[in-house]
């Protein structure tokens, strides 16, 4: 039975990876049990300089779901690249690096940065976190502030570029359009959606900056409607995600046109989520006669 994806040349021993902001950079859950299984971990959110994140209060739970305001805390580049790399590429599967700014300078300063990294094989450019004043999403709900990221950052990255969309637009396609024209090696999506929670007792918002970004099986309707019509709609693979903590979630959106998937928010729930999925894909597979995880990708019969 073949498990292995390729994305640009980069081979992922399966298609199941965690999702950026949800699994650390895979260290602390390497105690817990190897994560050299899975296929890829996609690590926390990295800006050139470090960030404290947003104020408490920066979680709420919502019905199926959660919102989040964290607002990418990290401790900046140079730490990654002097603390949290030496120890990530050791963990037995790919790291890929997960790319924000403030502006278009700091972008391109933290791709420049990860192009040298040897052992990073890609990484995914984060023009969608919801939850910061300045850059993220407002360059990914706009097609010339996308357009205009995505090709500077393609000019100094020279491997496999990934470009995570928001699904906080009218039409996903053509966010997944630009990416590809700026020259995106692949996309991925979603990331979360704009919400907020109420405390109606205290009159005020649960989230100290009133909005947040929605995760969780909630989500996932939603998530799998935008992976098939971007799989219509453009030609580089899509690495899909938003709400999956079964194998049966994760085979829904391989169908779609996923070619890799992340688990997310379902890792505060069971840790171990990303191993069972693992075992339920062959389980699947195995159930429908199926040897290769590629014949899933796009295979959804209309
Ligand atoms: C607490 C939290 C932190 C997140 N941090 C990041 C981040 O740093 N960069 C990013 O691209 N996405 C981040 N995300 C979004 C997730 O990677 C993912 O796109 C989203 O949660 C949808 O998947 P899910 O429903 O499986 O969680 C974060 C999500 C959560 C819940």
């Amino acid at each position: 039975m073949n498990l292995s994806v390729d994305l640009k040349g980069i081979t992922f021993k399966n298609p199941i990876c965690t999702a950026s902001g949800t699994f650390g950079d895979g260290m602390l859950m390497d105690q817990v049990y190897d994560v050299g299984q899975l296929g890829a971990i996609f690590a926390k959110g990295t800006t050139y300089e470090p960030r404290e994140g947003n104020p408490p209060v920066r979680m709420a739970e919502t019905a199926s779901g959660m919102l989040n305001a964290v607002g990418l805390q990290n401790k900046g580049v140079k730490y990654f690249v002097e603390n949290i790399y030496p120890e990530a590429i050791r963990l037995g599967t790919h790291i890929i690096m997960n790319v924000n700014g403030s502006d278009r300078e700091d972008y391109i300063k933290v791709a420049e940065i990860a192009n040298e990294l040897d052992h990073i094989p890609a990484i995914e450019l984060n023009i969608s976190c919801p939850n910061v004043k300045h850059g993220g999403m407002l360059f990914g709900v706009s097609p010339d502030a996308a357009k205009d990221v995505i090709s500077a950052v393609r000019e100094v990255y020279h491997k496999p570029l990934i470009v995570k969309l928001t699904p906080n637009v009218t039409d996903i396609t053509l966010m997944a359009r630009v990416a590809e024209d700026a020259g995106a090696d692949a996309v991925s999506l979603v990331n979360t959606f704009l919400g907020m929670a109420v405390d109606a007792e205290r009159r005020r918002p649960k989230l100290s900056t009133v909005t947040g970004g929605l995760s969780g099986p909630c989500i996932k309707p939603i998530a799998l409607r935008m992976v098939w019509q971007v799989y219509n709609a453009v030609r580089i693979p899509i690495v899909g995600m938003g709400g999956i903590c079964t194998a049966e979630d994760a085979v829904e959106f391989l169908l779609c046109g996923a070619r890799l998937v992340q688990i997310g928010t379902y890792n505060f729930v069971d840790p171990y989520a990303p191993l069972k999925i693992i075992d339920g894909l062959k389980a699947y597979m195995a159930r429908h006669g199926i040897d290769d995880v590629n014949d899933l990708v796009g295979a959804l019969e209309l």
